[in-house]
């Protein structure tokens, strides 16, 4: 590892260049370069069974094999498993607590699972937690939470009548977009939430909410404000509308009107004239 420098000028210095770079976190003691390292098995979370706290699922379902601990696939399908044992949102928050198969878990300080009413008639579904969902444990807690709030306001709806929670619970480092892994870990977990809340609309925020939920490849740009069919698990169909993410809408604010021209659908769509 370079030196560090002696004076405390200096180290501030650095420091501040490395927050400004986005780097807000630190990992380990020292950096890895992962493409000097040799092509070995990266070391993988190791998956317990749930701590059911503070609600009991009634029997603990199967828990990883330590062999078998490394394939992401299996950690998905012992991930859809335990989801899938969840009879009630809080048993299901219960589940995710305790499920150590997304690594996310322990570069995060909270599990931001839910905000708002889950008994409303829509579910937002955003991307992942930022550092201010982190700190307090709920998702939307920041900049794009409080545009959030403005917007479902210009539609008469505040978070005591919607629910809201993300396809990712963890904080992902230094804001990085979650991985393709990562979200496929995480995603039994996101939809059994939305099969347990069972709202009639779901809000899909941003292109990876889009994507990851109705299965789309085109890019937000292309499918907000159009109406898709979110279909569950057990068979149930939700009407789901994608729209532009509020951290985006804050980095372009003009886009604020195709924001604005979705949840105006919203508000039809609740009011059963679209
Ligand atoms: N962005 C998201 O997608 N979710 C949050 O909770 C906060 C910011």
């Amino acid at each position: 590892m370079q030196d560090l420098p002696s004076d405390r000028d200096a180290l501030q210095a650095l420091l501040d260049f490395h927050v400004e770079a986005g780097v807000d976190l630190a990992l380990d003691e020292t950096p890895h370069n992962r493409f000097a390292e040799p092509k070995s098995k990266p070391a993988q979370p190791k998956v317990s069974p749930p701590k059911a706290e503070p609600a009991k699922p009634t029997s603990p379902p199967r828990a990883l094999p330590k062999a078998a601990a490394s394939a992401p696939e299996e950690v998905a399908s012992l991930a859809r498993e335990q989801a899938r044992h969840a009879q009630s949102l809080e048993e299901l928050e219960a589940i995710l607590a305790g499920f150590d198969g997304c690594t996310l878990k322990f570069s995060a300080k909270n599990l931001a699972f839910a905000d708002g009413n889950p008994e409303g008639r829509v579910m937002l579904v955003g991307e992942a937690p930022g550092a201010d969902e982190d700190r307090i444990g709920k998702p939307f807690m920041g900049r794009s939470g409080q545009l959030l709030d403005r917007m479902l306001a210009t539609i008469g709806l505040d978070r005591s009548q919607v629910y809201v929670a993300n396809i990712v619970p963890w904080r992902p480092p230094g804001n990085r977009t979650p991985t393709p892994q990562e979200i496929a870990i995480c995603k039994p977990f996101i939809t059994r939430q939305i099969e347990l809340a069972s709202p009639e609309l779901l809000l899909c925020l941003g292109g990876p909410a889009a994507q990851n939920l109705l299965g789309i490849k085109e890019g937000i740009l292309r499918t907000r404000g159009r109406w898709f069919t979110y279909k569950t698990e057990d068979g149930r169909e939700i009407r789901a509308l994608p729209t532009l993410h509020p951290a985006y809408l804050l980095r372009q604010p003009l886009q604020k009107r195709l924001g604005w021209r979705d949840f105006q659908a919203l508000r039809r769509a609740l009011d059963g004239k679209e």
